[in-house]
Order: C-alpha cells, then sequence, then structure tokens
C-alpha cells in the first residue's frame, strides 16, 4: 500500500490510544479519517520505554486499512526490518543514531517492498543524515526527544524541516519531509510552512474526545500554511 497524498497530512500516533480496545481505537482514527496511522516501536535500551513489537504492529495491520508507519526506536533496527516488513509495514523509519552506516539498512526496506524513512533526534545535526539522502524515501524530523508523547514541540525542527526542503529542490530528490513530537493546533502551522507533509500527532488526536475533529482541524490549519 503507498500513501498517497496531496498536501500535508496527519497521520495519528496510537501511543497514548486505549490498548485495551486497540481495534476500536484503530476503526475510530480510520472513520475519523487518518491517511495512514504511526507505530512507535521502542525497546527500552535505544530510548528508555517500552512499548510493543511484532504481535501488536500484526494485530494493527489485521484491523487496519490505510498504510502503516512503522517507527523504530530500537538498537539494532536491521535485525527486525524482514519480520516488519511481512507483517504489512508501509512505511518502516530507522534512526541515524541506531546505525554507523544506514546505507544496507535502507536498501534492505527497499527491497523488501517498504518505503525506507530515516529519522533524526533534536540534536542530531543535518549533516548526519545528508549523504544518506538518495538512499531515503523520506526524513522523519524528531521534534521532541524519541521516548514519550506528550512533550513540547523543539522548533530546532522547523530549521531542519527548512534546510531539508531546500536540500531537495538544488539535488532533485524525492524523499518525503516527515515530523514527529509535540504537533498541535499551535505548532502545526510553522511544521507545514517549513515543508513538513507528513506529520505525526499523538496527544493531539488522542487527548481529544472528537478525533475527526481533531483531525480536521490540523489538516486545515496545515494546508493553510503550506
Ligand atoms: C515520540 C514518538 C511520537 C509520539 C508523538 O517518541 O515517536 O510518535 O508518540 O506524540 P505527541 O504528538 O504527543 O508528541
Ligand atoms: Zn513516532
Amino acid at each position: 500500500m503507498t500513501l498517497q497524498t496531496q498536501g500535508p497530512v496527519v497521520l495519528p500516533a496510537l501511543l497514548l490510544c486505549d490498548f485495551g480496545h486497540l481495534a476500536h481505537e484503530v476503526e475510530r482514527l480510520e472513520a475519523a479519517g487518518a491517511a495512514a496511522l504511526h507505530l512507535d516501536v521502542m525497546d527500552g535500551r535505544f530510548v528508555p520505554q517500552l512499548t510493543y513489537g511484532q504481535v501488536v504492529v500484526e494485530a494493527v495491520r489485521r484491523s487496519a486499512k490505510v498504510p502503516l508507519e512503522v517507527h523504530l526506536m530500537i538498537e539494532e533496527p536491521e535485525r527486525s526490518l524482514a519480520d516488519y516488513a511481512k507483517l504489512g509495514a508501509d512505511i518502516i523509519t530507522i534512526h541515524i543514531e541506531a546505525l554507523a552506516d544506514p546505507r544496507p539498512a535502507l536498501r534492505a526496506i527497499a527491497d523488501l517492498g517498504s518505503r525506507a524513512h530515516l529519522a533524526l533526534n533534536p540534536e542530531t545535526p543535518l549533516s548526519r543524515i545528508e549523504p544518506y539522502l538518495d538512499a531515503c524515501d523520506g526524513v522523519l524530523v524528531m521534534s521532541v526527544e524519541p521516548g514519550f508523547g506528550g512533550q513540547a514541540f523543539n522548533p530546532i525542527a522547523l530549521e531542519k524541516l527548512s534546510r531539508l526542503a531546500e536540500l531537495r529542490r538544488e539535488r532533485g530528490g524525492s524523499f518525503r519531509l516527515g515530523v514527529d513530537g509535540g504537533v498541535s493546533v499551535e505548532t502545526i502551522g510553522p511544521v507545514a510552512a517549513a515543508g513538513a507533509e507528513l506529520i505525526v500527532a499523538g496527544s493531539a488526536v488522542i487527548r481529544s474526545p472528537d478525533y475527526g475533529r481533531a483531525i480536521a482541524e490540523l489538516e486545515g490549519l496545515a494546508r493553510q500554511a503550506a
């Protein structure tokens, strides 16, 4: 499945949803118009929190009709790429901080038939990923320290997004720009204006009583600003 978009879209992150009613949450998010879902896999080593792995991703895949982005916040991500691809992860996002050279892992994801996205933490300079942009289907700019939902947006992400959009124009690249962390009605305009197209939103959607209204409001603000 490919995520076709025209203009910026919101990818709800499941992290803060009710995992006791996972299929129901997936259904609610799809009914709310989610273009795709963002799944945060954390191993308690690369980041302090331990969330879930293949069993839960597989359960989401079974109930979801929309594409899935699996955000791997784990050490040695190269070891589980084939498993997540086989489960039907449409986008597999790996962290530059977890790999000395991400090129083999990016190529492996592409060979497995998924989209290869590369994420970078707020303190990681853009120069660290620049050499690999040609091998990426997308870049995920972290606007919080990965590990927890509900943190405040770090504006360093705006500079990185703008610079990446510029690099893409200069080099004629085709990678997509994503952003993850602290996105809200206050911050979504600036991230869309800076070039973000795949915009992850956890608490801004899941803590709202009406997912549909939250997604529509966020996407409306993003489109106005883009
Ligand atoms: C942070 C995760 C995010 C997080 C987003 O480690 O990668 O996807 O769930 O949640 P909010 O939007 O609440 O920052
Ligand atoms: Zn994430």
